[in-house]
């Protein structure tokens, strides 16, 4: 089987189990919209990392999937809050009407609100079910970095940055917290789950750093030379926010330069964790071209 297939394979996991987890909540009153967000796509690539990562480490993944569908489902929620209309006011996400576009602004609230907690239900769920220091340790991780000194806090800068000028130290702040942070939350959790040394977890946080500052770049630059068909949500949109973005601030030549410079220390990162035959290190080279 080639890296591809294997790519979609994982993918096709993810989804089967995010469908698995989800089902339990059928019925009961948030359960369309949370749906609707969740289903509608998405690269999958916080869960796939996590997966990934305890897969190059332990050979095996299965023991952080729940982890895996609680982070898809904190990312997802974070995605319906930031296309509110307080927000960065956006209509389209992966592919479709926004949540607060498909039903109103209170169900989109209602629904993120629905699937943060959801996340904690199945990683704790996990735990009571096999009690392990290292699960205890992945929701700590987890709950500390989409919390109030992680993305939300990113978020909230962000918000606060619009239409001011900021220097490199407050931007790289609210990169590092509002997309870096669940970003290393995959990782070091994935990496937690297969077990890996103290060693081995500084090299990781160093590599989670790098690669979120590096994927809202290749975001921010996507926002402007993005496909909207591809990206699935409107392009412009930092413009039309008056967002200070690594593009706004230094242009779009060096936001591509320092997005690649950035990437290949990943790429150096995980060899020198020796992981250059593995999953994770195929997956992230190829992502680095994305487009959407
Ligand atoms: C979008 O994340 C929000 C950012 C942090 C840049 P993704 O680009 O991973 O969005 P999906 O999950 O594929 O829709
Ligand atoms: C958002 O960054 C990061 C989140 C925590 C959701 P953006 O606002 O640039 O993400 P997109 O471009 O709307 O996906
Ligand atoms: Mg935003
Ligand atoms: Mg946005
Ligand atoms: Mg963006």
């Amino acid at each position: 089987m080639d890296t591809l297939d294997k790519k979609n394979d994982m993918i096709n996991v993810i989804n089967d189990e995010i469908l698995k987890y989800l089902k339990k909540y059928s019925g009961k009153e948030m359960y369309e919209p949370m749906e609707y967000s969740l289903k509608a796509g998405g690269k999958r690539f916080r869960p796939m990392i996590m997966l990934l990562m305890c897969e190059a480490l332990s050979n095996d993944y299965k023991d952080a999937i729940p982890f895996a569908v609680a982070i898809e489902c904190i990312h997802t929620y974070s995605l319906i809050h930031d296309d509110l209309p307080s927000m960065d006011n956006d209509d389209l996400r992966r592919g479709v009407p926004t949540c607060h576009k498909k039903f109103d602004e209170a169900t989109a609230i209602l629904a993120g609100d629905g699937l943060l907690n959801i996340a904690f239900e199945i990683m704790l769920d996990k735990l009571q079910n096999n009690f392990e220091k290292k699960y205890l340790k992945a929701i700590n991780c987890i709950a500390i970095s989409s919390g109030t000194n992680g993305m939300i806090k990113g978020q909230a800068l962000d918000i606060k940055a619009e239409g001011k000028n900021i220097n490199e130290k407050e931007l790289f702040n609210i990169y590092e917290n509002k997309t870096g942070k669940l970003i290393l939350a995959s990782m070091k959790a994935g990496a937690i789950i297969g077990g890996a040394s103290q060693e081995q977890l500084e090299i990781i946080e160093d590599t989670a750093y790098k690669l979120g500052i590096a994927f809202q770049i290749q975001d921010d630059i996507l926002d402007i030379e993005g496909d909207q068909e591809k990206i699935g949500k409107p392009i412009n949109s930092d413009l039309k926010n008056n967002k200070s973005t690594y593009v706004s601030i230094y242009g779009i030549e060096k936001a591509k330069k320092d997005y690649i410079n950035l990437s290949s220390q990943v790429l150096k990162n995980l060899e020198s964790l020796g992981f250059v035959n593995k999953q994770i290190y195929h997956y992230i080279k190829n992502l680095i071209n994305r487009n959407s």
